[in-house]
């Protein structure tokens, strides 16, 4: 039996993947996208298709018989987890020696399990990391194209003001701003008339209901309602799900052979298939890109692979970290999931930090104010294939973290003297921890444009092979990254289907 032949094959249905499939689509490419995960639209026994955050089974967690929170515990107790069934869940937690990355699984990638925070970079440090890309260009079409697309809303001012559901972000503004530090508001996918309703008590709650690592049942604008959508409206995308590529290789015409692992959402292996293509789009994310380009270069399949696949690997300098407010400064019972509010201290030049306020919804009064903290973090990571396990391995140790920890620090020192409050220890699991250091939401590098790719994303050493992803991002954006990876992607795909596609 053959392989199948398509045009394109794109590779994960997160932000970089999304974009292409739709542009593909829209220029009359048939395309079929490949996913590992679930498409997420059928209700579970309880009637949610997403299971919550608070009372977390099978659905939350990509194949894991205990879930693993990030707050993995309070008051050192590990409250927030429970023993589950091995699944095709949504939320996977990827262990590596010293870090621990999260990311999203499912049609939409992390769009299905992050924040929706939506954060265009400021221009000056854009420039900074990815100097051979046109900023101009960039600020003027790509990003404008990437927020309209992704339907970014900001929130009401006025109603964030006197809604109980944000007090904990109004606390901790005020005491930023005891400490002369400022706080910008953050724009979202999540519709906000949505949560205004959810407030007001005329639609399901899903951000008011604790509702954001595990899937929103409502509300947030995921890509599988924004770019999929448009793609699959097109008529020429198809996606495919619980469909795992495995390895890559080039036939002598040029097109590339794929062979493919298709499951059952228990993990039982169903079929495996071969595909082939002549132009193929990796968008399965730093971590999925970086490992099918690793394996296939040195398991000799794509052998001209060049030795920069695997470098330039960052966390975008995340640490999470939380203070404990005094008795008479509570931030409620009542706190919305969807982050309002970010710190900027970007301007400071000894330790600049780009802090999200983020909730802690646990139904009852914590007076805890927690933070997932950007900082800029020179250290890097190297992916390596591993043979024995057949994997991507990420050399990064806790040490590397060390600049991000000391940047964070001193931010939220600040905080805490001009407020004479302290940190909390208890939360980061069993130890006495005041800063998350060994896990991250913003895998970013591992193809990094200009040295693994060209300046398009087009892979060094190989011709209609191109990565579309955060692996293009080397190590560091200052903000959340979707906007700058789905405007990129935005940017590199206009080109390529104008230069190489629609001449073949
Ligand atoms: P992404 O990871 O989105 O998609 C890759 C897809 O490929 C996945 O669906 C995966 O299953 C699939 N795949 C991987 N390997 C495959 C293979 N071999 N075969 C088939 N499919 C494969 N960012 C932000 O800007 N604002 C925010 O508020 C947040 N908050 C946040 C919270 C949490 C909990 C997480 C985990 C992450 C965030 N992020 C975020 C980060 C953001 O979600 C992330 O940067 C993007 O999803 C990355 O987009 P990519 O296109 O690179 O891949």
């Amino acid at each position: 039996s053959g392989s199948t032949f398509v045009p394109a094959v794109v590779v994960g249905t997160g932000y970089g993947a999304a974009v292409s499939a739709l542009r593909l689509g829209e220029a009359g490419v048939p395309t079929l996208m490949l996913e590992m995960g679930q498409l997420w639209n059928q209700p579970g026994p309880d009637g949610n298709v997403f299971s919550g955050m608070l009372k977390p089974d099978k659905r939350s967690s990509w194949f894991k018989t205990r879930t693993e929170a990030p707050l993995g515990s309070f008051l050192w107790l590990d409250l927030a987890n429970r023993d589950i069934d091995p699944y095709a869940g949504v939320l996977d937690r990827v262990n590596f020696d010293q870090m621990s990355v999260y990311v999203g699984r499912g049609v939409g990638g992390g769009s299905l399990v992050n924040g929706g925070m939506a954060v265009t970079p400021r221009r000056s440090y854009f420039e900074e990391v990815l100097p051979q890309v046109d900023a101009a260009e960039m600020y003027a079409k790509y990003f404008p194209r990437a927020n309209a697309t992704l339907r970014v809303n900001n929130i009401d001012k006025g109603w964030f003001e006197q809604t109980d559901w944000y007090k904990f972000a109004r606390v901790s503004r005020e005491q930023a701003s005891n400490a002369g530090l400022s706080t910008t508001f953050v724009p979202n996918v999540y519709d906000w008339d949505y949560m205004r309703r959810e407030a007001d008590g005329t639609v399901p709650k899903s951000a008011l209901a604790a509702e954001v690592i595990y899937g929103n049942n409502h509300g947030k604008v995921s890509l599988d309602k924004s770019y999929l959508a448009a793609a699959l409206g097109t008529g020429k995308v198809t996606i495919e799900t619980l469909h795992q590529v495995k390895t890559i290789r080039q036939q002598k015409d040029g097109t590339y052979l794929l062979t493919v692992e298709q499951k059952n959402a228990d993990g039982k292996l169903l079929a495996t298939k071969e595909i082939s293509c002549r132009h193929l789009f990796l968008g399965a994310g730093s971590l999925g890109s970086t490992e099918l380009l690793l394996r296939a270069r040195d398991t000799g399949t794509l052998p001209n692979l060049s030795s920069e696949i695997g470098g330039g690997w960052g966390p975008n300098g995340n640490i999470m970290t939380a203070r404990a407010n005094h008795m008479w400064n509570p931030t409620g019972t009542k706190q919305s999931s969807i982050p309002a509010l970010g710190i900027d201290d970007w301007d400071n030049k000894d330790a600049p930090v780009f802090a999200e306020i983020a909730p802690m919804p646990a139904g009852v009064e914590t007076w805890v104010s927690l933070y997932l903290a950007i900082t800029k973090n020179p250290e890097r990571g190297t992916f390596v294939y591993d043979a024995a396990k057949d994997r991507a391995d990420l050399r990064w140790t806790r040490e590397q973290n060390a600049p991000a920890v000391a940047a964070a620090k001193s931010l939220f020192d600040r905080i805490n003297k001009a407020n004479t409050t302290i940190y909390r220890y208890d939360l980061f699991g069993k130890q006495l921890k005041a800063f998350a250091d060994d896990f991250c939401y913003h895998p970013l590098g591992g193809c990094v444009l200009g040295k693994a790719t060209d300046n398009y994303g087009r892979v060094a050493g190989y011709k209609n092979l191109y990565v579309t992803d955060g692996s293009l991002i080397p190590g560091s954006i200052g903000v959340n990254p979707f906007v700058t990876i789905t405007a990129l992607a935005e940017r590199n795909v206009e080109r390529v289907i104008k230069e190489d596609v629609a001449k073949s």
